[in-house]
């Protein structure tokens, strides 16, 4: 970009920084921000977090109004462990094609065929899914959740690379389903070993959602929580990174004197870069959009969430 329109674009992010500090105020707002979100609304956000630790902030947050900056399960699940909040989106286009690929039906069929079995889905899901579920987990709790469950079989929906990383863990008889994230799938084990070849000093640190064969890779897996403690941790001072190049924000700002290489080009997830710093100042403009859960819905699905949230 050339200088005058970065100037000019340094100058409308200062106006919508300063408008909203200001809307914030009036309605009493706080903004939640996944770490796979544009730098320019991590920048601005009240927590930056995983999954886990946002929506542990929407669960204990006293503010009126819940700004996730996230994609659409993120917001659904603020939404059902904060039911009286109001919970915007800065755009309700962002979706998980994760979380699109199970349904109630397809889940509820699976129960019928394993009646013995308890449900553990990922946080990547929807309401609907979550409602027919016995826990919740994300990727920084999985295996204590999974180790938690008194039963001899798990059915364990919607991500079957994460499924197999929680078997290899926990050794746990675990029905998998056949889901996955587009953006870690991409990953391949040839990327990893060019990368380790060009990087030979440089430790691999992979997200749980990529393939099993890259994650039998790595020096470190886990949460995108997880790689952020491990990277600043370490003594090493290079790395590359198998999650989605969102994290490069924090990981910079946590060791600025480290070098992070990620690990492919295609680790970028579209529907997180769907939204923009314009869009969250408008949507807590407009008050819209704002996500709604059927109470009947969200009564159940909170149970599973709850019970995640109780898991030591
Ligand atoms: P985290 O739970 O690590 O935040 O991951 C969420 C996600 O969508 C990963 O693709
Ligand atoms: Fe969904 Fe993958 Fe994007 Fe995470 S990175 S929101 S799992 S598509």
């Amino acid at each position: 970009m050339e200088a005058l329109a970065l100037e000019r674009r340094a100058e409308q992010n200062r106006e919508l920084r300063e408008r909203l500090l200001q809307l914030k105020k009036e309605r009493n707002a706080i903004i939640l921000a996944h770490y796979y979100q544009r730098d320019e609304i991590q920048e601005v956000a009240d927590f930056r977090g995983d999954s886990f630790l946002l929506a542990q902030k929407a669960a204990e947050t006293d503010a009126d109004v819940i700004v996730f900056c996230g994609v659409h399960f993120m917001g659904e699940s603020a939404k059902i462990l904060a039911p009286n909040k109001i919970v915007l989106v800065p755009d309700e286009r962002a979706g998980c094609p994760m979380a699109d690929m199970v349904n109630p039906a397809g889940l509820r069929e699976l129960k019928a065929k394993h009646p013995n079995a308890k449900v553990v889905t990922y946080i990547n899901s929807s309401a609907d899914v979550k409602a027919e579920t016995d826990i919740c987990c994300t990727s920084s709790n999985a295996v204590k959740v999974v180790n938690s469950i008194d039963a001899e079989e798990i059915i364990w929906c919607p991500d079957k690379n994460l499924g197999h990383w929680v078997q290899q863990q926990t050794g746990k008889k675990m029905i998998i389903w056949e889901g996955y994230c587009n953006t870690h799938d991409m990953l391949t084990l040839k990327d990893v070993v060019e990368m380790r070849a060009k990087y030979p000093n440089a430790q691999f640190v992979v997200h749980p959602e990529c393939r099993p064969e890259v994650v039998a890779m790595a020096d470190y897996v886990g949460s995108t929580t997880g790689i952020l403690k491990y990277c600043r941790e370490s003594d090493c001072k290079e790395f590359i990174v198998g999650t989605e190049d969102g994290t490069g924000y924090q990981l910079r700002l946590d060791s600025p004197d480290k070098t992070f290489h990620f690990a492919s080009k295609y680790l970028v997830c579209p529907n997180m870069k769907v939204n923009n710093l314009k869009k969250v100042v408008r949507c807590l403009e407009t008050m819209q959009p704002q996500i709604y859960v059927p109470e009947d819905v969200a009564d159940k699905a909170r149970l599973s969430l709850m019970r995640m949230l109780q898991v030591k």
